[in-house]
């Protein structure tokens, strides 16, 4: 290794999904059809409304910079937003307009966090977030959760595991990759107890809007001491468009603006013209077919998971995850998912992407492509547990023979 590497390098781990999506590309360039059900992001394209607003942007040539903390009037609109969605008054100069979700967490950390600080979160989670902490020489101390508390920290787990060293708490609601929502009493009692002791709150609202029972509350409603992360890129279809948003507690407004003019100066300004349309009751009715569609979707998937055998405690009830236990087949999710994409081209994420809780035993399907799509996925899958379990019984069967036979 090159000695002029960084050391904080070394403490952050690539995805190894990304090993699977290579292998996947190799496949299909060989003419085998793979379904991708590994991928975090949608299927659908982005809303033609939106993408003209852009287009007429780039056509009038004005793409120079806009203020670092983004157009007024899309600050305006999202403003706006949280007034008509959740009932919430933000001050538009809480808003920042940030590359993602991952350029709105840089900026709150950078903001936020002082070098050997710790923010707890929940194992499993999002692993990005994490890696954002060692890029600030923080530290993460993951705590490991379960469909007891629905995959979230709770306020009784933050009092537990909160040390002189913790700065503040994450919470991805709905969570990547378990698709749970946190409840919102929960969310109160949990902000509650990181304002009580001091800390920083971290909503991470990036899938708000796909929810499929009731809606998920912001952090915003119970406090407005606290940092909401949030995106274009998943409810409004514009991953790649690189547009998300941050909202800081009053006392941040000028340190956050001095970090977003010195690291991005300012967000891109195609995409912000082309999200002021985001929020148009045309483009809002479409998002909405979508995640009508997004919900047909994870009802499919979770009967044909909990039909093959595979143990989901708690229906997700967003985003567009379900994270199965997939130890009735193997007590090795990454080979498994390995020998799923290798023998039936169906591709998935292991657990070990998201942490070290039982991670062996867990598989993130992705329902970000169409029930046709996955209706075979789900035929293949079923094919590859029926090999392999009657491969099991097979060896088990040799072992038995070797065993009561040793020569
Ligand atoms: C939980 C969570 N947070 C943040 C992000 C970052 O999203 P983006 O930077 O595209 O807005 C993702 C992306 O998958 C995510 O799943």
């Amino acid at each position: 290794m090159d000695e002029r590497l960084a050391e904080r390098i070394q403490g952050i781990s690539p995805f190894y999904v990304m090993e699977l999506l290579q292998r996947a590309k190799q496949l299909e360039a060989q003419g085998k059809d793979v379904i991708h059900m590994e991928i975090g992001e949608p299927d659908f394209a982005t809303p033609p409304s939106i993408v003209d607003a852009g287009v007429k942007q780039l056509q009038t040539g004005e793409v120079k910079y806009t203020p670092a903390a983004g157009l007024p009037e899309l600050r305006e609109k999202i403003a706006g937003f949280y007034r008509q969605r959740y009932a919430v008054t933000v001050d538009k100069e809480r808003i920042f307009v940030t590359p993602g979700a991952s350029g709105a967490f840089l900026l709150a950390l950078g903001v936020s966090l002082n070098p050997g600080e710790e923010l707890l979160m929940s194992d499993p989670c999002y692993p990005c977030n994490s890696n954002f902490v060692k890029l600030f020489d923080g530290k993460t101390k993951t705590v490991p959760v379960d469909s007891t508390s629905r995959y979230q920290l709770t306020a009784k787990h933050i009092k537990q595991h909160w040390t002189k060293a913790t700065k503040g708490v994450l919470i991805a609601s709905p969570s990547n990759p378990t698709g749970t929502v946190i409840a919102s009493e929960e969310l109160k009692q949990a902000i509650q107890a990181v304002n009580e002791l001091g800390g920083c709150f971290y909503s991470d609202e990036i899938y708000h809007g796909l929810a499929y029972g009731e809606n998920a509350s912001t952090a915003l409603a119970f406090s407005d001491d606290v940092f909401v992360i949030n995106s274009f890129s998943k409810y409004f279809g514009m991953t790649g468009w690189r547009i998300g948003w941050l909202i800081v507690p009053e006392a941040f407004i000028e340190a956050t603006g001095k970090l977003a003019q010195n690291i991005f100066i300012a967000t891109s300004t195609h995409s912000q013209y082309a999200a002021l349309a985001a929020f148009d009751e045309y483009t809002l009715a479409e998002l909405e077919r979508r995640r009508a569609e997004f919900e047909a979707r994870r009802d499919f998937l979770y009967g044909s998971l909990l039909r093959l055998g595979f143990e989901i405690p708690i229906k997700p009830d967003g985003a567009f995850y379900i994270y199965a236990n997939c130890s009735k087949f193997t007590d090795d999710s990454y080979q498994f998912a390995l020998d799923l994409l290798e023998a039936e081209g169906v591709a998935v994420t292991p657990g070990k992407d998201f942490g070290l809780n039982k991670a062996n035993h867990y598989i993130r399907f992705a329902y970000t492509t169409s029930i046709d799509r996955m209706s075979i996925a789900m035929q293949r899958l079923e094919k590859f547990i029926n090999i392999k379990d009657s491969h099991v019984r097979k060896t088990s069967i040799c072992d038995r023979i070797k065993s009561q036979n040793p020569k």
